[in-house]
């Protein structure tokens, strides 16, 4: 048997995929062959989840039918039973652990659940898509003793989240930066998430299983969890005249610096200049500017030093921060898009099944003696 030549399956290739391309020395990102900086430029993550989906853009039409599935009260709001669950949690479960309960409780709730043809996956997944922001809203109303907010269907996916979050309507500049994040999240390759997702869906098992493994894989500090540890750096770090001290310090005692490095990338990876750039705008409107003030010098220190440069994490944090979201919240906003591509390779690893079950090295010991407990 052939044996793992490195750990972590890194440059392993396990499947083809027509979903997602990383170019990780030019530091490009395609979606179905669009590059991600067109896909900022013009479009929306409604389109992108589209996109991801069904393999190419929408027509007018299908964009409309596809935005009106996705927008719809009836796909957004909680099953009440839902609510009065998330109610008995305790108010200290991280949103992280609400998310992964809440999805799984969905699919009792889902009217497809039994169902796992592609037509079906594919209304589970605007179903899901839809509801996971008003799952993460909801828990963040009820844990800070507030009523949830209807969702509003009038709004994009975007918007009506903000709206929900703190129950007033998002400054243009707020939902056009939570948008790019959602496109910019929605899809990377076999990450350690979609991987688990994947794996999940090869034993033939249903959309919602697959996206509570890959919310559990998400939910790590060196997956989804690093956005989250970034901003825990900046408010340690304080203020921005700290921020050379403080991280020469941290590099000289040769700790991990979160929303730096990359499996794939081996340059900057292509979606912190969208987040840097919007982040820097949202600071300015709301008249703080520390946050990336803070990650920029930190930013020049890590990658003269080591060579190593921001990935997605490093920025998205501080934009949220400054749209007034907790930093707890915002793993589950990455699930919130990373969604629409858990369900696109669901689709695709349904559509050309095989069990995916490796093998591993054995090293342990060969032919043991059992000892009776009693002689041990
Ligand atoms: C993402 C990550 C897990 C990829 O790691 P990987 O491919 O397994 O690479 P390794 O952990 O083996 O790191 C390779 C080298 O770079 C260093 N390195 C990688 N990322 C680093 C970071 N963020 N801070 C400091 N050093 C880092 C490692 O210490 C190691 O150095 P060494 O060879 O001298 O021991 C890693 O870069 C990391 O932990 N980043 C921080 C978490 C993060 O931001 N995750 C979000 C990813 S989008």
């Amino acid at each position: 048997m052939s044996t793992v030549t490195k750990a972590g399956l890194e440059d392993v290739v396990v499947s083809t995929s027509d979903i997602c391309f990383i170019d990780g020395r030019e530091g490009r990102l395609l979606y179905r062959g669009l590059d991600v900086n067109d896909l900022v430029a013009h479009s929306s993550f409604e389109e992108v989840a589209y996109l991801l989906w069904h393999g190419a853009l929408p027509t007018r039409k299908e964009l409309e039918a596809h935005v009106k599935a996705l927008s719809a009260t009836t796909s957004r709001r909680l099953p009440p039973k839902l609510i009065t669950m998330l109610r008995a949690l305790p108010k200290r479960t991280s949103p992280m652990e609400v998310l992964r309960t809440g999805v799984s409780a969905l699919s009792a709730f889902d009217p497809d659940h039994a169902d796992n043809s592609r037509e079906a996956t594919i209304r589970k997944a605007q179903r899901l898509t839809a509801q996971m922001p008003t799952l993460v809203a909801t828990w963040e109303r009820l844990r800070r003793g507030k009523a949830p907010v209807t969702p509003n269907p009038r709004l994009s996916l975007a918007a009506n989240f903000l709206y929900m979050m703190s129950g007033k309507k998002p400054t243009e500049l707020a939902t056009k930066t939570f948008d790019v994040a959602l496109i910019l999240h929605a899809d990377h390759e076999f990450n350690a998430s979609t991987f688990a997702a994947r794996v999940t869906a090869a034993t033939l098992s249903d959309l919602h299983s697959a996206i509570v493994s890959a919310i559990g894989a998400l939910k790590g500090p060196l997956h989804g969890g690093a956005n989250e540890q970034v901003m825990l750096m900046v408010e340690e770090i304080g203020t921005p005249d700290r921020a050379e001290a403080w991280i020469r310090k941290a590099l000289a005692d040769k700790a991990r610096v979160m929303g730096f490095g990359h499996r794939v990338y081996r340059v900057e990876d292509p979606r912190a200049k969208h987040l840097r750039r919007l982040a820097t705008e949202l600071g300015q409107q709301i008249g703080n500017e520390n946050y990336v003030k803070i990650l920029n010098t930190v930013a020049r220190v890590v990658t003269d030093e080591k060579k190593i440069y921001p990935n997605v994490d490093l920025y998205s944090g501080a934009a949220y921060a400054a749209m007034g979201i907790p930093t707890d919240q915002f793993t589950p906003i990455f699930a919130l898009s990373r969604v629409a591509g858990w369900a696109a390779h669901v689709l695709e690893q349904h559509g050309n099944n095989r069990l995916i079950r490796p093998r591993a090295d054995y090293t342990g010991a060969i032919r043991a003696e059992y000892v009776p407990v009693d002689r041990r």
